[in-house]
């Protein structure tokens, strides 16, 4: 793919950190990005995969950025965006199976082509890991497994943030030679920052861009890069690699030494770029959008299969582990034994109460407080993959939140039915698949209002107590505690939204059912009915007994069942929806591209097409990172041509 950019700078909170520069890559063409660290490299780079608010435009094969282009776009960060929990094999098969169908012969062939061209073959069934845990794959490893990724999307244009750093020359020239060969296609172009390339790597590229401080010094074929400097009188040290006397240049500032830019040679190198960029032709009206792209390459259900076989296994480790088997069990055992055995008499009835209320409370606090954190694991792989266009946001979505329910639900079934039997809270079956039922219900409630925190994106310590406050008001306003007759009336209706509040009294209509009798303890002993327990009825045999609609009135326990079924399916969706309408806004720019912030007036004063609104319709500097440039900051862009 052929890329031409035109006065794209970035500036964040007034700090130029890009100066406007024009260029362009050609299909076929590999360019290297030098520069000493801070000289804006990745800025420049994210600016041509549009993740950061700039001015100026870029034009892919003289179409606009539009949302299907991320397909066409590979791209490895700087720092490697990597599943920890995965082996080598399972992170390409993800993407091997979204692209060639899953398990297919072809999908299989392609990971063991890509693993054994970057030597991943010996690590391949390998855990990732991470620094720190036990088992982990070295830097270099993850580095090339990253490449190796991109190399498996048959990307048309490939950026490549320092794709050899944390490599040694070997494994960092083969890499490089991956890259070559990708581009000896024909249809591919490539750009990579690097740093120090030894010379067999510099060799391979055909272009050069050198930045310095955020503006370009030469843009051109990288061989004639050194002549550029010897001309004016920099000579190179004969111990010295063309790369290595290049990065001297830049690196070593003004105010050093031993600094070989006298600042003249600098500006005259500015101007020189300035001129180029000022020569370059203005970008023609932007073609439609490109040919042979679809905004994904797999129909929406293998989105959804690949994605939940992945999120299963990812899930499986955190659900089964010592920990939560402890924790599960333990919780369990604490509960049950509680109200181990529990009579089914009056006396027992505010034991139920209590236990009706421990149960919802357990199903309330553990989904809605573990979920916080839903979006935030992996948060760079899901905003990678999304900007890589492997799948839709919808299809994480379902396949996070809803296919994976079964999984989550077995600690709250094993729990549920411990605590049921051993309690006897009930001896009917079906009231223990009610109840089973209930419990199921209460956890994707509480979960969704836990997505739908985590989905808002707020920091961890803004979550958990936004969290708390949550579930000290599913408490403190269920009614069970405080009589909420006294509420004003602009108060009032409050209750009537509690989730917890409705799956409690649909609890204890389960465990004190209407046909339900317990016999009163006290009617043996009591002489007379006024000595009764308020609700006591005297049956046709001579005894006392309460019945469970009586006993559940105690309770103020009056609620129509079909209401409250209503009110926890209602919460359900409305939270559900929420996550996902916060979720879609959050990661809006990773999926839509964070855009053009301002197009530029012509510097040569020829009529331009970027005077035309952006593509995607993004509004224009309104960002900390996007500038409006004067006609002047215009005219001082530099060329980056290649
Ligand atoms: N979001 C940001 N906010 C403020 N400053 C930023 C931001 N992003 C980058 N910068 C600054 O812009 C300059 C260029 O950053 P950039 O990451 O592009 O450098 P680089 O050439 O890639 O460096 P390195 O080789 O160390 O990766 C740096 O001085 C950096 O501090
Ligand atoms: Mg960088």
């Amino acid at each position: 793919m052929d890329v031409q950019w035109r006065h794209v700078a970035v500036a964040v909170r007034g700090k130029q950190i890009l100066e406007p520069c024009s260029g362009q890559l050609q299909k076929g063409r590999m360019t290297a990005l030098m520069g000493p660290s801070g000289s804006g490299k990745s800025t420049l780079l994210n600016c041509l995969r549009e993740v950061v608010k700039h001015s100026g435009e870029v034009r892919y094969d003289g179409a606009r950025f539009c949302p299907e282009l991320r397909q066409a776009i590979g791209f490895t960060e700087q720092d490697d965006v990597v599943i920890p929990q995965l082996t080598v094999r399972q992170s390409l098969r993800f993407l091997s199976d979204l692209r060639f169908g899953v398990g297919t012969e072809e999908s299989v062939a392609r990971v063991e082509e890509v693993m054994a061209k970057l030597r991943l073959v010996r690590i391949a069934d390998s855990v990732i890991g991470e620094a720190g845990a036990g088992q982990r794959i070295s830097g270099g490893e993850r580095r090339r497994l990253c490449i190796a990724r991109e190399l498996l999307a048959e990307p048309r244009l490939l950026i490549c943030d320092e794709p050899t750093s944390g490599l040694d020359s070997t494994m960092a020239d083969q890499v490089v030679a991956s890259m070559r060969d990708l581009c000896n296609s024909g249809k591919v172009s490539v750009i990579a920052s690097i740093h120090q390339p030894s010379t067999n790597i510099f060799e391979r590229f055909d272009d050069l861009i050198l930045l310095r401080e955020g503006q370009v010094l030469y843009s051109g074929p990288a061989q004639s890069a050194e002549a550029l400097f010897t001309s004016r009188g920099i000579a190179r040290n004969p111990s010295q690699s063309v790369s290595e006397f290049l990065m001297e240049i830049l690196v070593l500032g003004e105010a050093e030494e031993a600094c070989r830019l006298p600042p003249e040679t600098r500006q005259e190198l500015v101007a020189r770029v300035r001129e180029q960029a000022a020569a370059l032709k203005p970008l023609p009206p932007p073609s439609p959008v490109l040919g042979g792209l679809r905004a994904y390459d797999a129909p929406f259900s293998r989105q959804l299969s690949v994605l939940t076989r992945r999120q299963r296994v990812l899930l499986a480790g955190q659900v089964f582990t010592k920990v939560s088997t402890m924790q599960n069990i333990g919780l369990m055992l604490v509960a049950a034994l509680l109200w181990v055995q529990l009579a089914l008499t009056e006396q027992e009835v505010v034991s139920r109460w209590g236990l009706c209320l421990w149960m919802l409370g357990t199903w309330m606090f553990f989904p809605l407080f573990g979920s916080i954190g839903t979006f935030a694991a992996n948060r760079n792989v899901l905003e990678k993959e999304l900007g890589m266009g492997c799948y839709s946001l919808m299809a994480f979505y379902i396949s996070r939140t809803i296919l994976l329910i079964p999984i989550e639900l077995a600690w709250p079934a094993v729990w549920t039915t411990g605590v049921f039997w051993i309690s006897n809270a009930n001896p009917d079956p079906l009231a223990f698949v009610c109840a089973l039922a209930l419990v199921f219900l209460s956890f994707c409630v509480f979960q969704g209002i836990g997505l739908a925190i985590s989905a808002s994106a707020m920091p961890p310590s803004y979550a958990s107590t936004v969290s708390m406050i949550m579930i000290t008001f599913f408490f403190g306003w269920s009614g069970f505690f405080a009589d909420m007759s006294h509420l004003p009336a602009w108060l009032g209706w409050l209750p009537q939204l509690n989730a917890f509040k409705y799956g409690v009294e649909l609890m204890v209509r389960i465990l004190l059912p209407d046909d339900m009798s317990l016999p009163c303890a006290a009617a043996e002993e009591a002489a007379a009915a006024a000595a009764m327990p308020e609700g006591c009825l005297l049956l046709e045999d001579g005894s006392w007994a309460l019945s469970g609609g009586a006993a559940r009135k105690r309770h103020k326990i009056t609620a129509d069942p079909l209401v409250s079924i209503l009110v926890l399916i209602g919460t359900l969706l409305v939270f559900r929806c929420l996550a996902f309408l916060l979720l879609r806004r959050d990661l809006h720019a990773v999926v839509h591209g964070a855009g053009s912030a301002q197009s530029l007036p012509a510097s040569s004063g020829e009529p331009q097409a970027e005077d035309a609104p952006s593509a995607n319709g993004e509004g224009a500097g309104d960002s900390e990172g996007a500038r409006k440039l004067s006609p002047e900051a215009a005219s001082q862009d530099a060329h980056c041509s290649v």
